[in-house]
């Protein structure tokens, strides 16, 4: 009897990646293999994100042109995932009754059960001891792999779902992610990011900066990352941790959300625009060509002109290494979808446009100075616009796209930049 075969659709963050190589790990486990394509399958995964109307609309859309295939297959099973099947729960049958079950991030674990049950099961319990239930996971090649260290978040930021989706904060325990490192080691990992919500208010023996110094002292692993830090729990702690230890790639993705203190504050972030720049000087200071990155929402309820120029301005002020940008999207439960002054969207997409060209031409700028700079490259595999190409990484994470067919994947090698683009560099491996 052949075997049953499964395809997954990821939507959303880092998280949700990962959790997926966890969903393709249980289900390897039950008997499952990867199809190439939902029409090849006999059971389709949706793993969801809810962060912003957007992605929500996509899923829901792709969701109805799955429905024919079930018309076609009626022993196809679809499940769906993630952050909106954790918020929605059984009312996702209601819109889609083609649906078998629903599961949230808190029940992977669940999933062996959901399948031999499906008829409209739905697992969206909350599971504080998921923290220390370690799942199988597929992980994806190319020498670098995600390991989590704590799940959901206990800032409520007032425009954010996810405390809503993923939980109150829970910290794994420290030896289940040293074994789960020294494995990836063992196996020729050769980078981990470290994932969380707000990885510095990680907690369990161990603090963050404690954590990060053990995992630099095992062998193996040349390279380690984290995302995301809340700029009110950076201490001087983690910034001399990073400075010190020499896997620690020197990057840190640091949310600003907005330029503007008074937005700040409606935001509930818990600092000042001013408190943010006086701990990037700092980190500046100890870690003297860090690469900074950061996240902007624009059109904020009440966000006005004035506001949005202070975005602006601190943008300039720091010169972030890049940013992402988003368009405020009101979510269900938040305080901020309930707050007075929605911003219309023609503002916030032109504020958006204003904030995106300034950023540009930094990014640019920032990139040159690294032409004909030798950089350490950890290969990735083949690059995205020309396979002829590798494609990897510098330890301050920008991609670099180089001639090098005999560069092998997980492999580091010396490129010199030849030329700076806004979202990668060219190079040469010497
Ligand atoms: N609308 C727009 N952007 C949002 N983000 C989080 N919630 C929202 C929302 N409701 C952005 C923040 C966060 C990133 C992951 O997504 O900038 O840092
Ligand atoms: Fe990730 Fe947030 Fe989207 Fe959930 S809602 S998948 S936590 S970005």
């Amino acid at each position: 009897m052949s075997k049953k075969r499964f395809y997954i659709e990821t939507f959303g963050c880092q998280m949700n990646v990962h959790d997926s190589e966890k969903i393709s790990g249980v289900l390897s486990r039950e008997g499952y293999s990867p199809a190439g394509a939902p029409g090849d399958s006999d059971l389709i995964i949706f793993n969801t994100c809810s962060i912003r109307q957007k992605a929500e609309q996509k899923f829901f859309s792709e969701l109805g042109r799955i429905r024919k295939l079930k018309k076609k297959n009626p022993n196809l099973m679809i499940g769906v995932a993630g952050c909106i099947a954790q918020q929605q729960g059984k009312k996702i049958f209601r819109r889609a009754p083609y649906v078998d079950f629903v599961f949230g991030p808190q029940n992977i674990h669940l999933l062996g059960e959901l399948i031999t049950t499906a008829a409209a099961s739905v697992a969206t319990e909350d599971n504080p001891d998921v923290a220390n239930a370690d799942l199988p996971v597929t992980r994806g090649a190319g020498g670098k792999a995600w390991v989590t260290i704590m799940y959901g978040c206990n800032n409520i930021c007032s425009y954010c779902i996810v405390p809503y989706t993923r939980g109150r904060e829970r910290s794994r325990p420290s030896e289940n992610i040293l074994r789960e490192i020294k494995e990836l080691a063992a196996r020729g990992c050769k980078e981990v990011t470290l994932l969380g919500q707000n990885v510095n208010s990680y907690r369990s023996d161990r603090d963050f900066p404690e954590l990060l110094e053990e995992i630099d002292a095992l062998g193996g692993v040349q390279r380690i990352r984290f995302v995301t830090s809340h700029p009110r729990d950076l201490s001087e702690r983690l910034i001399s941790a990073v400075q010190r230890l020499d896997k620690v790639c020197e990057h840190m993705h640091l949310p600003l959300q907005s330029g503007s203190s008074r937005i700040l504050g409606l935001m509930n972030r818990g600092y000042s625009c001013e408190d943010y720049l006086s701990k990037i000087r700092m980190l500046r200071h100890s870690v003297p060509g860090i690469a900074i990155t950061t996240d902007i929402i624009t059109g904020f309820p009440g966000e006005t002109e004035d506001d949005h120029t202070k975005t602006v301005e601190a943008l300039k002020e720091v010169e972030f290494d890049g940013i992402f940008a988003f368009k405020y999207s009101p979510r269900g439960e938040t305080k901020a979808a309930a707050m007075e002054g929605q911003v219309a969207d023609e503002v916030k997409s032109r504020r958006m446009g204003e904030i995106l060209d300034v950023q540009d031409s930094i990014t640019l700028k920032i990139n040159k100075k690294l032409e004909t700079s030798l950089q350490q490259v950890l290969v990735e595999g083949p690059s995205g616009t020309d396979r002829k190409m590798r494609s990897g990484r510098t330890r301050s994470n920008k991609i670099v796209n180089f001639k090098g067919q005999n560069s092998s994947v997980g492999q580091t090698v010396t490129v010199r930049i030849i030329r700076a683009r806004k979202h990668s560099l060219d190079g040469e491996v010497v």
